[in-house]
């Protein structure tokens, strides 16, 4: 645990000065850092949830040449264990982490680390709330990075990434964003095939995340603390990851600007709590988002998080001369497809597959497709090996920007635009690089016993 008068935190106050004035470094001829001399990756996982025990099995799964897990950090023992369990049972010889080098509190990330050398990559698949004071300490150690999406929640936290991504090029580090499916090769085919005119002008895009729930928090029980509640339950608390909204969304709102080719440069949105219940979290159940691209061309996105209801889970692009599909179903198979005209099948299930003969079909990516999410981990350990340019931290923030930008409209009931959100001076967990694990968390609870949660028309500089 660190208070803030550790060498430890000094030392990283003083780097993030640094990265507040990076320019500094411009210009000055930095070593590149690749690989160690004998071509083992080593690899350090921190935060070893769901998504991060599974990038390390992507990591894990690389064929470009050797490399192997050497650290692991987490808050939660119990979340370490198993991952360890899955990954040694399935990567027995790769997986290298005597318990001396498993961590855990709210210190361990910079313990994993430290056990690493400059070179190697350390895994951030923390809630988002951590990625820029982890990854602040990632460029320090000299170490390349995958961290998962979002990067950023708010504004001031996408200002701080936006610096600390060309810190990181400055240095010859490279960064994965967990936005795997721009390394979708059936969505890269796509992509061409959009830029080659095939569907015309893109006029109008959809996107729908409809699913039967998410983002609750039942009461916290009374052997956790509160912020053990709040950071196992961070889907609920806008603080840490953004919400539903930031988290889900994300990708289908990024996917689509970049078939766009353009981020949206405002959003006007609206949605509601309605059956919350008992549930404790800052969510809403439903939002609608129109996104403006700066052509005028706007990208409708649906999202809806509430049992009984249909389920839609779709990204579609329609353009003056024909339609496509982005996603059907789940990021992974992509199943992009490319049809004559406005008219497309509308798949809710897998039991809709395969699709019908359909005399509208022009193109569509052959089945099957390698995951995306090894596909990810591919281009960044060949970019570590060659040492080519590999930095999407500047493009995952602004995504994770966005992604906020929509949130906040609906949860304000105002017109927000991409600027507003970028300036608006509202840092949801200032002190997040404070943290200790009995201290304060960064929401309380009010006096009705319930935490704020937005209110459009009401609350509309902020969102809670
Ligand atoms: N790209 C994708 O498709 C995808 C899919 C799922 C999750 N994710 C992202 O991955 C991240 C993690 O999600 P998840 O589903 O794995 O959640 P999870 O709860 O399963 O895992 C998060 C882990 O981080 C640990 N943790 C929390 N704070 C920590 C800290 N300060 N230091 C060290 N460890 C800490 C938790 O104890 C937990 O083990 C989120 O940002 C999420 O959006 C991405």
């Amino acid at each position: 645990m660190t208070d803030s008068t550790t060498p430890a935190a000094t030392s990283r106050r003083s780097f993030l000065k640094t990265t507040g004035s990076v320019s500094a470094l411009a210009g000055v001829a930095l070593p590149p850092v690749h690989a160690a001399e004998n071509n083992t990756l080593q690899v350090a996982l921190v935060g070893c949830g769901g998504r991060g025990t599974g990038a390390a099995i992507n990591a894990l799964s690389v064929t470009n040449g050797p490399i192997k897990l050497v650290a692991m950090a987490d808050v939660v023992p119990a979340k370490l264990n198993s991952s360890y369990d899955k990954l040694k049972s399935q990567f027995a010889s790769q997986v290298d982490v005597p318990p001396e080098r498993r961590f855990l509190g709210f210190d361990a990330f910079r313990q994993a680390m430290d056990a690493t050398k400059p070179g190697d990559i350390v895994i951030l698949g923390t809630p988002p709330a951590f990625r820029w004071v982890q990854f602040s300490y990632a460029i320090e150690k000299g170490l390349h990075t995958f961290m998962e999406k979002p990067v950023t929640v708010d504004g001031p936290t996408t200002k701080r990434m936006f610096q600390l991504a060309d810190l990181c090029s400055q240095k010859n580090l490279k960064a994965g964003v967990g936005l795997m499916v721009r390394h979708c090769r059936a969505r890269q085919e796509l992509l061409q095939r959009i830029r080659d005119g095939q569907i015309g002008e893109i006029v109008a895009m959809r996107a729908y995340r409809m699913g039967q729930g998410g983002g609750t928090a039942g009461p916290r029980p009374a052997d956790v603390s509160e912020l053990t509640y709040q950071i196992r339950s961070f889907h609920a608390f806008l603080w840490a990851s953004g919400g539903v909204f930031s988290d889900y969304y994300i990708h289908q709102i990024d996917e689509c600007s970049w078939m766009k080719g353009a981020w949206p440069v405002e959003a006007h949105a609206v949605g509601g709590r309605h059956y919350r219940g008992n549930s404790l979290d800052q969510n809403f159940d439903t939002y609608s988002v129109q996104y403006t691209f700066p052509d005028g061309s706007k990208l409708f996105f649906d999202g809806r998080n509430m049992k009984g209801c249909r389920d839609e889970f779709a990204s579609y692009a329609h353009g003056s001369k024909g339609s496509a599909v982005i996603s059907t179903l789940s990021h992974a198979p992509g199943m992009t497809r490319i049809y004559k005209g406005q008219k497309m099948p509308t798949v809710t299930s897998r039991k809709d597959l395969p699709l019908p003969e359909d005399p509208n079909l022009v193109w569509a990516f052959p089945q099957p497709e390698k995951s995306p999410y090894q596909w990810e981990w591919d281009d960044l350990t060949d970019a570590i090996r060659q040492d080519k340019p590999y930095n999407e931290v500047r493009r995952g923030a602004e995504a994770s920007l966005v992604a906020s930008m929509g949130r906040m409209a609906a949860h304000t009931g105002q017109i927000v635009t991409f600027d507003q959100m970028l300036n608006c001076p509202h840092e949801f967990a200032p002190n997040v690089d404070k943290l200790t694990m009995d201290g304060p968390a960064p929401l309380t609870l009010g006096p009705d016993g319930k935490y704020p949660v937005p209110e459009p028309g009401i609350k509309t500089d902020r969102e809670y």
